[in-house]
């Protein structure tokens, strides 16, 4: 990882205020959760070899060394609670347009956000986010964004290698793991009035998404109950709103839509 690039990019443009690298480390959320209270606003920690990374409802995240892009930002934010959700939809959406202006060259491929914060390209997933938020009751909360690019890596584990990828699987090139986080690092600052605007916001995510009006299979984490259902929209609490067959809408809150 060329970090003499980042910082220069990145630091000393003061976009970020420090850059904390590892060349292996289990997990850069779990390191950013253990020393939250060290970490100081716009800190992101970076390793090129995440050993043991986690994805949702404790799942592993599989990355090979030294070809993929694992980090977490740490940024403090004055939200309420009931809009935490939108550091969610604003990550995503970010991530989405990095990736999109990274690839301006490749147009014929479809690249889509998936809710609640997955990023599909050619229908498959290839970055995830997980988000941890600390200091719930003051005004100034501590936003702790993991994030998980899959950049140069070709071969993934047999038990997710039908549903995820890469920008190197799809779009047939090489990709510089420092150029796409300098360039979601710019997005993400350039952007941040789009997180006091949640209409402007969730249109952008809704219009970048193709999934209304579709059926799905969808998975409730409750319960692990699964239903078919249309996507029908995406309400401003976050809550995804679903129809079954008889036309009865039902909000969901977390769960994961499936598409065959
Ligand atoms: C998902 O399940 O979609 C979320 C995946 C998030 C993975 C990233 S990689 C960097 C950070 N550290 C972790 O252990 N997980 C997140």
């Amino acid at each position: 990882m060329n970090t003499e690039l980042l910082n220069k990019s990145l630091v000393q443009k003061n976009l970020l205020s420090r850059i904390i690298y590892f060349e292996e480390l289990a997990s850069t959320n779990g390191y950013s959760k253990e020393n939250h209270f060290e970490l100081e606003d716009n800190t992101i920690v970076l390793t090129s070899n995440q050993t043991n990374g986690k994805g949702r409802f404790g799942r592993p995240w599989y990355t090979a060394k030294n070809e993929n892009l694992t980090f977490t930002l740490i940024k403090d934010y004055g939200i309420r609670i009931d809009e935490i959700h939108m550091m969610n939809f604003y990550t995503s959406y970010i991530l989405f347009l990095t990736i999109k202006l990274m690839s301006d060259n490749f147009r014929s491929n479809e690249l889509f956000l998936k809710w609640p914060n997955d990023l599909l390209l050619n229908r498959k997933k290839i970055a995830g986010i997980l988000l941890d938020v600390k200091d719930l009751n003051s005004d100034l909360k501590k936003f702790i964004i993991g994030i998980g690019i899959n950049v140069n890596q070709q071969n993934f584990p047999e038990e997710i290698k039908l549903k995820a990828s890469s920008l190197k699987n799809e779009f047939k090139t090489d990709f510089i793991i420092e150029d796409l986080l300098i360039e979601f690092i710019e997005q993400y600052y350039k952007n941040l009035n789009l997180l006091e605007d949640s209409i402007q916001l969730m249109h952008l995510w809704k219009s970048n998404s193709d999934f209304f009006g579709k059926k799905v299979k969808f998975t409730q984490f409750a319960d692990g109950n699964v239903a078919e259902v249309k996507l029908v929209d995406i309400d401003f609490d976050g809550g995804l709103i679903v129809s079954d067959d008889s036309g009865k809408l039902s909000k969901f809150y977390s769960g994961e839509i499936n598409i065959e």
